[in-house]
């Protein structure tokens, strides 16, 4: 082989030369002798940003996004408005190949990139963030499992992101996603540890932007869906309290635009929290109302006194560190969720909201709740519409 390069006048470099150059030259080059993961901080991220095109599918927004949590529910919403406009969005992902691959199809070729992380390992998120100049942060959970607690979901990791992206240097947006109601004196521990969260990341970064959502509502959400299930399973729900505590549900896609939207922002939104609400206040048994009148069921329920659901809620929280096997995921009965439920949770009167961003969030009723039809037990025509309610009695 070095002779034919010989006669053809190249000059001859062993593959071992050749990867000491590589590392020389480039000392994030990952060789088989090389751990994926040995990321360094060096690049910094893309400086100022260069765009090109008509702002469409195929321009080039300049942003290169990682999106912490893209994954879930409003991971979807998020990664298809910024891949729309050209953005590149990287994707980490500790699951199977299958939780991202809806994701794939959102954005130009090679324009959305999965990523196999370790939310554990250190290098790992370095990694997944080398390359980006914009960090989000979706990751979050209502429950917690044998492996992870609230506290390390919904605080530790988000601090350890907003501590990275700082070092990286070239991250010029941190957007951390935390929840309406998170606060230090909240009677839930997640709202408790989201709370911690914005702290410790506003410490770390005061330019960044912090986004807090009322309850999502969606294709996907887990609260309509959860409701519908159950009533076409068991022909009621059960109502928590006695149904009063007021919520501020959202539509998924509104706070997806709202995060577009301080990202695009001139830097206006950099270093505020924004409390993100939908236009009407719920209470639970409105909303119940709502997704009933949906599904064109009879509204039944159950009103479950607070101290019986914490009841009923209870032996999983007890088990959960003591039996050698994951427990069910909480549905109905979360005993975090039934302590937020104690308080009213609505956008405070001085925030800064879905208007100064420009926005102006949909109200529920309609589009964003049209998933629920495909509950009805007749399929999508089944059942009279709200104003021809029928009697309970002559209802089948
Ligand atoms: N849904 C709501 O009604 C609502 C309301 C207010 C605020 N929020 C907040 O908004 C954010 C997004 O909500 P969402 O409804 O899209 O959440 P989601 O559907 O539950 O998705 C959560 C994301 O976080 C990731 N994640 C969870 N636990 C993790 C862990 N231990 N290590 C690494 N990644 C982990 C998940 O990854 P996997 O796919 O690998 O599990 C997923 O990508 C969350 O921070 C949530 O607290 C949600």
């Amino acid at each position: 082989m070095q002779a034919i390069s010989r006669r053809l006048g190249h000059r001859f470099i062993s593959p071992a030369a050749c990867t000491a150059s590589l590392k020389s030259t480039y000392p994030l080059y990952y060789g088989a002798d090389h751990p994926r993961y040995g990321s360094s901080l060096a690049p910094k991220g893309v400086g100022h940003l260069v765009r090109k095109g008509t702002g469409g599918r195929s321009s080039v927004s300049g942003i290169v996004a990682t999106v912490f949590g893209a994954t879930g529910f409003l991971g979807r919403y998020l990664v298809q408005q910024l891949a729309k406009m050209g953005s590149q969005v990287l994707v980490p992902f500790r699951g199977s190949e299958d939780c991202h691959r809806h994701l794939k199809l959102m954005g130009d070729l090679g324009q959305i990139v999965p990523m196999k992380y370790d939310p554990r390992d250190e290098n790992s998120i370095k990694a997944v963030m080398a390359k980006a100049n914009v960090v989000i942060n979706l990751i979050g959970r209502e429950y917690e499992t044998r492996n992870y607690s609230f506290e390390e979901v919904n605080h530790v990791m988000a601090e350890q992101l907003a501590t990275i992206a700082k070092e990286h240097g070239g991250i010029m947006r941190f957007i951390q996603v935390s929840c309406l109601g998170a606060s230090p004196s909240s009677p839930s521990r997640m709202l408790r540890a989201k709370a911690a969260a914005e702290e410790a990341i506003l410490r770390e970064i005061p330019e960044a932007t912090v986004m807090k959502p009322a309850v999502m509502i969606g294709t996907e959400d887990r609260i309509l869906n959860r409701w519908a299930h159950f009533a076409k399973k068991y022909s009621f729900i059960p109502l928590i309290g006695d149904g009063s505590t007021k919520i501020q549900p959202v539509y998924v896609v509104d706070v997806a635009a709202a995060i577009v939207a301080a990202l695009k922002d001139d830097g206006t939104s950099m270093g505020k929290a924004y409390e993100l609400g939908g236009p009407e206040i719920f209470t639970v048994h409105e909303l119940a109302e709502l997704m009933f009148d949906t599904i064109r069921e009879w509204p039944r329920y159950v009103k479950v006194p607070i101290p019986i659901a914490k009841l009923l809620a209870t032996p999983r929280e007890v088990l959960l560190d003591k039996v050698p096997f994951p427990l069910p995921t909480p549905n109905m009965f979360n005993l975090d969720e039934i302590d937020a439920l104690t308080m009213d949770t609505v956008v405070s009167d001085n925030a800064f909201t879905f208007n100064d961003l420009g926005i102006m969030p949909h109200k529920l009723k309609g589009y964003p709740v049209e998933f629920l039809i495909s509950y009805r037990k007749g399929g999508p025509q089944f059942g009279s519409t709200v104003s021809e309610r029928v009697s309970p009695d002559s209802f089948p």
